[in-house]
């Protein structure tokens, strides 16, 4: 709790630097979400409801028999949680509580039939998560079923112990529901934890105002901060506040998630600062790997045939000075990216001297998909690279030659290079120990959508 509070201050002081930017998402967790955890909290809700039960002060042989009475079992058979419409959750539950009566001469067992009911409000925590508390909160009780021992009882014990039962679970129930949401809460406050976007890159997700909720969804609006070697990144300002509309993605999924056009570009613009999209492709003679040298560039370039009579490796220094931009259209993404490209020879002294460089420009398609909790893409050339002479050391460059020539071999390991970088992916909101599972990936017209499945997994 110490830390998620030191978090949440430490995350207060960063908010004013980088409050302007807004790389939205929305979180919209679905009917059949409600219908997981209502399946997966039964196990949780039986163990939290396991309170220890006074022993009962028996005055029926005119002097005090303190008797123990023990819950020896709590089976929830029903456990439903719906959505209240502009406040939160409602939760129902039925359970039957096993008690052992420890009497002389016999104990005695009964079942006690109990129903719970709760409605918790799901708003927005101080430091940016969602925070779920229990508004009100009941508890009814049938009457108990003796399983054994009946016989040895007297009726007016009976109504006596179910008197004392009733009364102590009906101070405790409750008080355990809202213990429990106390420790999901904890979980929850996991949303803003630091995860990794790429080399020294990591992202933070918060929400930035109450959730909307429906009869038929939560939806979480949350904003991100990136940071490079732990410092916040200040991103270009966008006034407009990311909205998903209504009806996408898959019907009855349990999430459905909506990424900006925002978080691409800073995701984007995160990676070009950090300089992971640049590379160099080195050279060797004899190398199937790269197959410039100076004797090819020699015949299409006649003043590097002059400098270089020997034949000598080739160097591409690819440098990102632009961050690339990524362009969301219904069923296609697509990424831009203008690399500046310098081309370098090796010396005979092993000094690298520098024969011209390039403007390059390519389209490369984007193919997203989901696994665990991270975006991740895969991408291939769209169409010609294009080049443009930025400087040369070597006089006169006919383009097109040059273009057949470098092109090719700049091709290959630049795609290889981005791949690998996509591939670490870009952590999507999410909370510790869930996971997106069966994900689908839609690209509409300036955001991403992708409809999932979730699952609990320690
Ligand atoms: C509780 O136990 C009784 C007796 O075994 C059974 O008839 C009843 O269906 C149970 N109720 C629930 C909610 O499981
Ligand atoms: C230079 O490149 C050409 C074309 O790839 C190749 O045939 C030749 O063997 C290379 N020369 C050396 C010395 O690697
Ligand atoms: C990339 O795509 C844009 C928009 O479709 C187009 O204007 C541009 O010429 C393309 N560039 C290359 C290198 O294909
Ligand atoms: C090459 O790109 C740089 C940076 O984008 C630009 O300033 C320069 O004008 C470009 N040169 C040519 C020849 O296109």
């Amino acid at each position: 709790m110490a830390q998620v509070c030191r978090l949440g201050l430490l995350l207060a002081l960063l908010l004013p630097v980088v409050g302007a930017s807004v790389p939205g998402t929305v979180v919209r967790l679905n009917r059949a979400m409600l219908s997981y955890v209502s399946e997966m909290g039964k196990a949780p809700l039986e163990w939290a409801l396991k309170v220890t039960v006074p022993h009962f002060l028996d005055w029926s042989r005119e002097e005090l028999h303190p008797t123990r009475i023990q819950i020896v079992n709590i089976h929830v058979p029903r456990l439903q949680l719906n959505f209240i419409d502009g406040f939160g959750v409602r939760l129902f539950a039925a359970a039957n509580f096993t008690f052992k009566v420890f009497r002389v001469p016999a104990p005695l067992e009964l079942i006690l039939p109990v129903i719970l009911m709760a409605d918790a409000r799901v708003a927005q925590g101080s430091i940016g998560t969602p925070v779920v508390s229990i508004s009100s909160c009941f508890s009814f009780f049938n009457n108990a079923i003796v399983v054994d021992g009946s016989h040895s009882t007297a009726p007016a014990l009976l109504v006596l112990v179910q008197q004392h039962i009733k009364a102590v679970l009906q101070n405790k129930l409750c008080v355990s529901v809202s213990n429990l949401v106390q420790g999901l809460n904890v979980h929850l406050g996991t949303l803003i934890g630091l995860k990794p976007v790429g080399p020294e890159s990591q992202i933070r997700y918060f929400m930035i105002n109450a959730p909307a909720i429906t009869n038929d969804y939560i939806s979480l609006d949350i904003n991100a901060v990136l940071f490079l070697l732990g410092k916040p990144i200040v991103l270009p300002v966008n006034a407009t506040p990311f909205i998903l509309p209504e009806l996408v993605g898959t019907k009855g999924a349990m999430a459905t998630v909506g990424l900006s056009q925002d978080l691409f570009d800073s995701a984007l613009l995160l990676l070009q600062k950090s300089g992971a999209l640049n590379l160099d492709i080195t050279g060797q003679l004899k190398s199937d790997d790269n197959r410039l040298n100076t004797s090819v560039l020699g015949q299409i370039i006649p003043e590097v045939a002059r400098q270089f009579p020997e034949p000598m490796p080739v160097v591409l220094k690819v440098r990102l000075g632009a961050t690339p931009t990524a362009i969301l259209h219904t069923d296609k993404a697509t990424l831009q990216l203008q690399p500046f490209m310098e081309v370098l020879a090796v010396a005979s002294n092993s000094a690298f001297n520098s024969l011209f460089s390039l403007n390059v420009s390519v389209n490369l398609s984007l193919q997203l998909s989901v696994s665990k909790v991270k975006l991740q893409g895969t991408t291939s050339v769209l169409g010609e690279v294009q080049l443009t002479v930025a400087s040369s050391n070597v006089g006169f460059i006919n383009v097109d030659q040059v273009q057949a020539v470098v092109g090719n071999v700049f091709e290959e390991p630049l795609l290889d290079h981005l791949n690998a970088l996509l591939d670490m992916g870009l952590a999507l909101p999410n909370m510790v120990n869930l996971y997106y599972v069966t994900p689908e990936v839609f690209v509409r017209e300036g955001y991403v959508v992708i409809s999932s499945g979730l699952v609990y997994q320690h």
